[in-house]
C-alpha cells in the first residue's frame, strides 16, 4: 500500500513583480511527496528551486493553486498557525548553515525548542543527545565561526532535527562543503531518511540526487519527475 502524501501541491504558480513586468517563476506545479520519501529538487541556477522550497517550508506565499502539508490547507492558515507548523513540523538546512554566530553550538541547536517555550535545561539535554549522535559533543560550548564548514553544517542538521520534524527541507546543503564533508552530510541524510523523516533537498550535486528516491527537475517554471536511475544515465 502506498504511503499517505505529506506534501501535495496542485497547480501552484508564483510570479515576482507586477502585471506587465511580472516574471513567472513557477507555473502550474503539481506534485506529491509521500511521507518518508527522499526527494532531490534539481534544475539550473535561477530555475526556482529555492522559491519552491521556501513555499514548501511556508516561508513564502504563492499566487494561485493549493498546497496541503500534513492535511493543512496552507493558503487558508493564519500567519500565527503557519509559524507553529514551521516550528513543530519542518526542519530547515541552508547552504550557508544559517547559524547564529553569537550563540554557542548548544544554544544554536536548542533554539527551536527555546522558541516553543521549552525550558533551557530540557532543550539543552535534547541538544546534547544530538551532539553525541553526530560526534560533536566536544564542541557544545564553542561558537559556530570556530568550527569547520562541515562541522557547522552538522550543527545545522542537529538544529533541524531537534523538534523531530516530519520533513527536512535543505537548500544546497553541500554547496559550500569540500568533498569529504559533503559526503558526511549525504551519509547523515541517508540515516535521517532511514528513520522515516521526509527529505526534500534542492541541489546541483548529482551524487546526492542519485541517492534520493525521486528527482523533481525544474526548468522554465515547470516540473518533471524522474527516477534517480534516469539521472545516472544523464551524467
Ligand atoms: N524576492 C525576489 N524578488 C524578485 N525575484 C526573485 C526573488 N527571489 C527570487 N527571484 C527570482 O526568481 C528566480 C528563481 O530564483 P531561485 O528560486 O532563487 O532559483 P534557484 O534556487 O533555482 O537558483 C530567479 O530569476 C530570481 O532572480
Ligand atoms: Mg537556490
Amino acid at each position: 500500500m502506498s504511503k499517505p502524501a505529506l506534501i501535495s501541491c496542485q497547480h501552484l504558480s508564483k510570479s515576482y513583480g507586477h502585471s506587465t513586468n511580472a516574471s513567472v517563476i513557477l507555473r502550474d506545479i503539481t506534485l506529491t511527496i509521500e511521507e518518508g520519501c527522499y526527494v532531490a529538487l534539481m534544475g539550473p541556477s535561477g530555475s526556482g528551486k529555492s522559491t519552491l522550497l521556501n513555499i514548501l517550508g511556508c516561508l513564502d506565499d504563492f499566487d494561485s493553486g493549493s498546497y496541503h502539508l500534513l492535511n493543512y490547507a496552507i493558503e487558508q492558515q493564519s500567519l500565527n498557525l503557519l509559524s507553529q507548523i514551521r516550528c513543530r513540523h519542518i526542519g530547515f538546512i541552508f547552504q550557508d548553515y544559517g547559524l547564529v554566530n553569537e550563540y554557542s553550538v548548544l544554544d544554536n541547536i536548542s533554539l527551536p525548542l527555546y522558541l516553543q517555550g521549552i525550558a533551557k535545561t530540557r532543550a539543552n539535554a535534547k541538544a546534547l543527545v544530538l551532539l553525541k549522535r553526530f560526534t560533536l559533543q566536544d564542541h557544545a560550548d564553542k561558537y559556530p565561526l570556530t568550527l569547520s564548514g562541515g562541522q557547522q553544517q552538522r550543527v545545522a542538521i542537529c538544529r533541524a532535527l531537534i523538534s523531530q520534524p516530519k520533513v527536512i527541507l535543505a537548500d544546497e546543503p553541500t554547496g559550500n562543503l569540500d568533498q569529504q564533508s559533503g559526503q558526511q552530510v549525504l551519509e547523515l541524510f541517508d540515516e535521517i531518511h532511514q528513520q522515516g523523516v521526509t527529505l526534500v533537498v534542492a541541489t546541483h550535486d548529482t551524487t546526492l540526487a542519485t541517492r534520493a528516491q525521486k528527482i523533481f527537475h525544474i526548468e522554465d517554471g515547470k516540473i518533471q519527475t524522474m527516477a534517480p536511475k534516469e539521472m545516472e544515465t544523464d551524467v
